[in-house]
């Protein structure tokens, strides 16, 4: 049986909350102008901003477009919808069920990691939304020289790390300086460079109060109802979990972590390569 990682998890429960809470089925942060009131109610419409500033930026000419890391295929289907031939990578399988349901045979899924895809089709762009971070570096963009057409494009948008000292509370992303300096060295031309750490820095106030107002308390509530009728099998429980237990408490309740802590450790960037002729 697949070996079920966290990070794997933690996206299906995302999923779950943010089609419950927030209406929405994507899984990227959202992009929130000034103007945008930084309120669960708005999450909806941060998610559509994201999504369409995406769409605007893939280049013309682009035909085929390759979706590295699809969630639940939901951008998949706004660039179908848009006229575009698109194909999704999902390692994970209880997203790619809602890839399958969504797009049925409008694309083919590639079901493994992108460092592991093999086909013979070659695309027009390869595009990582929010996916860059899960992937090994040298590997994806190896695959991205192999799986794109010549001249053909690399459309990145994720967090990176700033080279600052201290220890951030969220964690992913590539070192953007090790990030950048290994693109000097590959046969791609950068084109497109924009910073919206401000605009996507939100996305985790709105994290943060979720967690200290729903998910936190119900921990909390949960394991006080154990502890009270259940003493015997919670002290093994805790003994037995005690690393994982205070990994999930750093991670996901501790508080949880602010837009400005975010900016502080990330930048957020849009990047758009082209492939050398
Ligand atoms: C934060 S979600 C972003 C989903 C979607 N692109 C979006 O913008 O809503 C990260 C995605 O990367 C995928 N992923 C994680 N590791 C991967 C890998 N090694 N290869 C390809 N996709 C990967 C996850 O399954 C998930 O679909």
């Amino acid at each position: 049986m697949h070996k079920v990682e966290l990070k794997e998890v933690g996206l299906d429960i995302g999923l779950a909350f943010s089609k419950h809470f927030y209406k929405t089925e994507y899984l990227h942060y959202g992009y929130w102008p000034e103007e945008l009131s930084v309120e669960p109610a708005n999450v909806f419409q941060a998610q559509e901003n994201y999504a369409n500033f995406l769409l605007k930026n893939i280049p013309e000419g682009v035909n085929s477009i390759l979706d590295v890391g699809c969630g639940s295929g939901k951008f998949a289907e706004k660039m179908l919808d848009a006229g575009y031939l698109v194909d999704c990578v999902s390692p994970s399988p209880n997203l790619t069920k809602h890839v399958r349901n969504r797009l049925g045979d409008r694309a083919e899924i590639f079901e493994s990691c992108f460092e592991d895809v093999r086909t013979e089709k070659r695309y027009d762009l390869i595009l990582c939304s929010e996916s860059f971070q899960y992937l090994l570096l040298e590997k994806a963009i190896a695959q991205t020289m192999l799986f794109s057409n010549s001249e053909g494009f690399l459309l990145i948008c994720d967090f990176f790390k700033r080279d600052v000292p201290g220890k951030s509370p969220v964690s992913g992303g590539h070192r953007i300086e090790r990030f950048f300096k290994y693109m000097d060295e590959q046969p791609f031309n950068k084109l497109t460079d924009i910073d919206i750490t401000k605009e996507a820095a939100p996305s985790l106030d709105i994290m943060r109060d979720l967690i200290q107002e729903v998910i936190a308390p119900t921990w909390n509530i949960v394991a006080y109802y154990m502890r009270s009728n259940y003493p015997r099998f919670s002290k093994i429980f805790s003994f037995a979990f005690r690393k994982k237990i205070a990994q999930a408490h750093r991670k996901y309740l501790s508080g949880g972590t602010s837009g400005e802590q975010f900016a502080h450790f990330k930048t957020y960037r849009l990047f758009l390569y082209q492939k050398k002729g």
